[in-house]
């Protein structure tokens, strides 16, 4: 579904990702993962075409999308919940919601079936539909980032570090649905710093670390290799 083909990335005279090349099948869920400043988020800005490529290729459904514009990517099907979330506070939870189904609005019932999908999978948002999304909890504020990237009917979704500060029971809860989306068709591509539980719901990892991939393989031998150990002990 996806082809990066020695990818490199500059801010300024840095390089932030350094050939970099990386593949994803239809279907699966393949996870991202490195410490602080590995280039994690980069790679995300960059296939979603807000950051630009200073070399290498992206393929995505065999079409060459690298530096196509942000809209035209969206439009295509790669969906970015990025780090941090950027819900719209002073928003309604639905205004949120109907936000993410901007590319999607001409397209009949598309706007009714991604309520559909996002209120199924997340029940509270359905709930709190007409609330102020900034008063939701952060486990909540996720759970609406990834409805609001359901609106846009993703052909492949990418969350950046969506455990970020929230609570256990939630990231479970995230993790969880994750998993239950990817069992009914969804293709995810997962970046984060939680190691063992991302591995234990994708099918394929990478690891990343001062913009390099280091490692590829399935969980189980990623989580017995060197690299792995020292990312979990630092
Ligand atoms: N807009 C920018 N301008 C200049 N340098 C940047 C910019 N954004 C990121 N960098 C640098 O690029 C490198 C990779 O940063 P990036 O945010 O991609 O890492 P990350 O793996 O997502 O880190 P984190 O885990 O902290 O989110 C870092 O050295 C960072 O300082
Ligand atoms: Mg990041």
């Amino acid at each position: 579904m996806l082809q990066i083909r020695k990818l490199t990335v500059h801010y300024g005279p840095l390089p932030a990702l350094k050939e970099v090349s990386l593949e994803i099948v239809r279907g699966e869920i393949i996870a991202l993962i490195g410490p602080n400043r590995a280039g994690k988020t980069t790679l995300l800005l960059t296939l979603s075409g807000i950051t630009e490529t200073t070399e290498g290729r992206i393929t995505f459904e065999e079409e060459d999308i690298t530096n196509l514009n942000p809209h035209q990517i969206v439009s295509k099907g790669l969906i970015h919940i990025p780090q941090g979330r950027h819900i719209f506070p002073t928003l309604s939870v639905l205004d949120n919601l109907l936000l993410g189904a901007y590319v999607k609005r001409k397209e009949k019932g598309e706007i009714e079936k991604g309520l559909e999908s996002a209120y199924r999978l997340f029940p509270k948002l359905s709930e709190r539909k007409d609330q102020r999304a900034g008063t939701l909890s952060g486990g909540e504020q996720q759970m609406l980032a990834i409805g609001r990237a359901i609106m846009g009917r993703p052909k492949l979704l990418m969350l950046d570090e969506p455990s970020l500060g929230l609570a256990p029971r939630f990231i479970e809860e995230i993790f969880a649905t994750l998993k239950k989306m990817n069992q009914t068709g969804s293709t995810i591509f997962i970046v984060e710093q939680e190691i063992p539980l991302t591995l234990s719901i994708s099918h394929r990892g990478y690891i990343i670390r001062n913009g390099r991939i280091l490692k590829e393989g399935a969980p189980s031998i990623l989580l017995e290799s060197q690299e792995v150990k020292d990312l979990i002990s630092i």
